[in-house]
């Protein structure tokens, strides 16, 4: 809709890239130019968007948290860049992940509204709320701009049930507070399984983070589905080959670390640092096993009997698993 309200043939749409694939479709939905900012330290680089502004432009997208790498920029750097901005152009805060963020100088995109910034929040309940089926979402800009999104809105374009929905969840901020440490739990449990792995990531404000695995990220995401975890390659960006982005699920499908270990002897690739290094594992569960499993196919893992009397060994070879062993006690 802002698309539809904002841009024209020819225009240019600048953003930074790799971040969320709609601006991209935005952009050919109203045949303008995408401009794709690279990232910088997979943040948004707002010097370089602010550069890349052109007579052309009426509109730039900042990501914030941005979607896949899950890093945030902060007021002062916002601030920063709305000055450099002309008036006429309209700045959109993307803030799907905001809720996240805490213990962090996040822009306050209200205060910006009311100061007479040209700028336009974009909220949603599919994230930390947990009412992505429901399809609601707001923005937050100033009466004019609104008051023009809604003159392409479809009427009843969000139903009365999704309405309710978003009603009860801004009352329960108590399920907020806990979706959000959940997220935090969740991002935590990852990082120390990718640590542990050694497995580069990006430390993130969402319930997703986004990590090197070194390898084919496109196979290895298919070979992860065969064993039902669904992670997100990065491939369409075109940036990112080895990196998924895998989302924080339950504790139990995260793995838990609960004080169980496993040892894991690693035979990576040649050149790889890591060749030869056995390291400790703590507490996958079934699920995170097979995720690293899938992630590191040319390691051996191994659960301890005695936990449930299940007994795993895999070793692997390329993405065709062999010898795989796999018992449920
Ligand atoms: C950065 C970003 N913005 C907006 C959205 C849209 O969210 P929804 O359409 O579910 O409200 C998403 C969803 O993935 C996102 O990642």
């Amino acid at each position: 809709m802002l698309a539809e309200t904002v841009l024209e043939p020819g225009d240019e749409l600048p953003y930074g890239w790799p971040s969320f694939s709609t601006y991209e479709f935005m952009a050919n939905l109203m045949r303008a130019r995408s401009v794709q900012v690279p990232l910088k330290d997979f943040t948004f680089d707002l010097d370089a968007i602010a550069e890349a502004v052109t007579p052309k432009t009426k509109m730039v997208i900042i990501c914030n948290p941005n979607n896949p790498t899950g890093t945030v920029v902060d007021a002062a750097s916002v601030e920063r860049f709305l000055d450099r901005m002309r008036d006429e152009v309209l700045v959109v805060l993307d803030e799907a992940y905001a809720e996240y963020v805490h213990d962090f100088d996040y822009p306050d995109s209200r205060k910006l509204i009311l100061e007479g910034r040209n700028v336009i929040s974009l909220r949603t309940f599919s994230k930390a709320y947990g009412l992505a089926g429901a399809r609601i979402g707001y923005s937050v800009a100033r009466p004019a701009l609104t008051e023009a999104v809604n003159k392409v809105r479809q009427p009843f374009n969000v139903s009365s049930i999704a309405q309710a929905g978003a009603l009860a969840a801004l009352a329960d901020q108590e399920h907020l507070r806990a979706s959000v440490q959940f997220a935090d739990r969740g991002r935590a449990q990852l990082y120390e399984a990718f640590a542990v792995m050694g497995l580069a990531y990006v430390p993130s404000w969402t319930n997703f983070v986004l990590v090197d695995i070194g390898i084919d990220a496109a196979c290895a995401f298919e070979e992860l589905l065969r064993r039902g975890v669904i992670v997100r390659p990065q491939t369409a960006c075109g940036l990112l080959p080895t990196h998924l982005r895998v989302t924080v699920g339950t504790a139990r499908r995260t793995g838990r670390s609960s004080g169980h270990s496993r040892t894991c002897s690693r035979r990576r690739g040649r050149g790889s640092a890591l060749h030869g290094a056995r390291r400790t594992l703590y507490a996958p569960n079934h699920g995170l096993l097979r995720a690293y499993q899938a992630l590191d196919v040319r390691s051996e893992y191994r659960l301890p009997q005695g936990e449930a009397g299940v007994e795993v060994v895999v070793v692997g070879s390329e993405f065709g698993l062999q010898g795989e062993a796999l018992k449920h006690g």
